[in-house]
């Protein structure tokens, strides 16, 4: 019988193991990194994308097959369907592609931000629910497109101030020198290879009595040089490999050529890459993608793919940019609460760029102002100055002060710039 682990401490309720909560700073952090990356993807013609948080379990496990439930949160719902938190939304992107864009002029390409959950023991950047920025380019099968997406993942990464290593590699080079080898062991040692665990990958190929292909995937996997990959890579893989760098080069993009890289999971068929950064511990991998084939498995025709996901909690964890702090005002008031809201209202309209705030605490004059003093601003709202229609302008930092009117109070609060100028 399996143990009920409490979800109480001290008798208040805790959220489950493995999710977060985010306070407003963080989630502002969060929200400005977000923007920069949908901006840089939409940029290279890429548009927004929503598919729903659960899916029909069969989704994930068509591919990867059914050892992939024990790493998903999966349910049955109220109908008895089996359904699935999305791990991940390559399978649910195709889905969507395949039910409702395949008649579309192609290439298409889409992004997406969005959460996933895996079932996954918690640990610094590895949580049961985090956050993907991903891209597919659907509908392509040329170099072109795959130079493309690798080259926007990077610009996303340059562009937040991340300093990672970038290797491109082709898992249809392990492929071919693995071909003929019985899938359940060939999907074991790419398992091991993804790992890193190469003593249990020696191990596990001469126990299988595959000793004669050791040899040529260690060579696959330490090459340093497309120059050094065996005779059983294969030309066409070895010469896409080639061609894709060729273009890296052109977009600029700083990479390593890495043949051992192959991915976790399953769907890959072609380029393959994986992004690293340091400052991570363990889970040092940012980003992670390449070429697929999935519609024809959802019932589409055989489309060939590209994409990529970033990590966006472990680059949260890296990224040191923040958004420029805005301009607070405090629109206080003597016993002049309707005028004081009134007059917030209308600087709201006109002053979208500032965080505009009234007191809801009842508070008087002295103690708004003393609660507010970490403002930049305030405005006071006196009696007699409201019949003369006139306002005065505090500033907090300096302590300065004149009377303004409404269209003087609006100018002024436009000119002065956050920590650069004040009254
Ligand atoms: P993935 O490598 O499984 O690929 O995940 C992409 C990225 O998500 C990883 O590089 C990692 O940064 C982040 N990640 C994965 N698991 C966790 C976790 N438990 N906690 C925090 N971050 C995590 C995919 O998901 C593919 N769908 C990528 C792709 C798109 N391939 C083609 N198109």
């Amino acid at each position: 019988m399996r143990q009920r682990v409490s979800h109480k401490k001290q008798g208040k309720l805790e959220r489950p193991r493995g999710t977060r909560d985010f306070l407003p700073e963080e989630m502002e952090k969060r929200r400005h990194v977000e923007r920069i990356m949908r901006k840089i993807a939409e940029s290279y013609g890429y548009r927004e994308v929503c598919t729903p948080t659960f899916e029909h379990l069969e989704l994930f496990t068509i591919k990867s097959g059914e050892q992939i439930v024990e790493e998903i949160y999966s349910f049955k719902d109220k109908g008895g369907r089996d359904l699935a938190l999305r791990p991940e939304l390559t399978a649910p992107v195709m889905r969507m592609f395949v039910n409702e864009c395949s008649v579309m002029p192609r290439p298409l390409r889409f992004y997406y931000f969005a959460n996933c959950f895996r079932y996954e023991r918690p640990q610094k950047g590895r949580y049961r629910e985090f956050w993907q920025f991903g891209v597919e380019l659907i509908g392509s099968d040329e170099p072109e497109s795959e130079a493309e997406v690798i080259a926007l993942a990077s610009r996303i990464l340059d562009e937040l101030g991340i300093d990672y290593e970038l290797h491109v590699g082709h898992v249809g080079i392990l492929r071919n020198v693995l071909r003929g080898v019985e899938d359940e062991i060939s999907s074991k040692i790419f398992r091991l290879i993804d790992k890193g665990q190469l003593d249990e990958l020696r191990e596990l190929m001469l126990s299988s009595g595959l000793e004669s292909l050791y040899n040529d995937v260690e060579a696959v996997i330490q090459a340093e040089s497309l120059e050094d990959l065996p005779e059983s890579a294969g030309k066409e893989n070895v010469s896409r490999l080639k061609r894709v760098c060729e273009l890296l080069d052109v977009y600029g993009v700083k990479y390593y050529v890495d043949t051992g890289v192959v991915r976790g999971l399953d769907y890959y068929t072609g380029i393959v890459f994986e992004v690293y950064a340091e400052g991570l511990g363990a889970q040092k991998q940012i980003c992670g993608g390449g070429s697929y084939r999935l519609a024809h498995l959802f019932g589409g025709e055989d489309v060939p793919s590209t994409g990529f996901a970033i990590g966006f909690d472990r680059v949260m964890e890296i990224c040191g940019l923040k958004p420029a702090e805005k301009r607070r005002v405090a629109v206080v008031h003597a016993n002049q609460l309707e005028e004081a809201v009134k007059l917030a209202e209308r600087l709201r309209r006109e002053l979208p760029e500032c965080v505009i705030v009234t007191d809801v605490m009842g508070r008087n004059l002295r103690k708004q102002l003393s609660h507010f003093s970490d403002f930049d601003f305030a405005v006071i709202v006196g009696k007699k100055e409201v019949e003369k229609g006139l306002y005065t302008l505090k500033d907090l930092k300096s302590g300065k002060q004149e009377e303004l009117d409404f269209e003087e109070l609006v100018n002024r609060l436009k000119s002065t710039r956050q920590g650069t100028q004040s009254i």
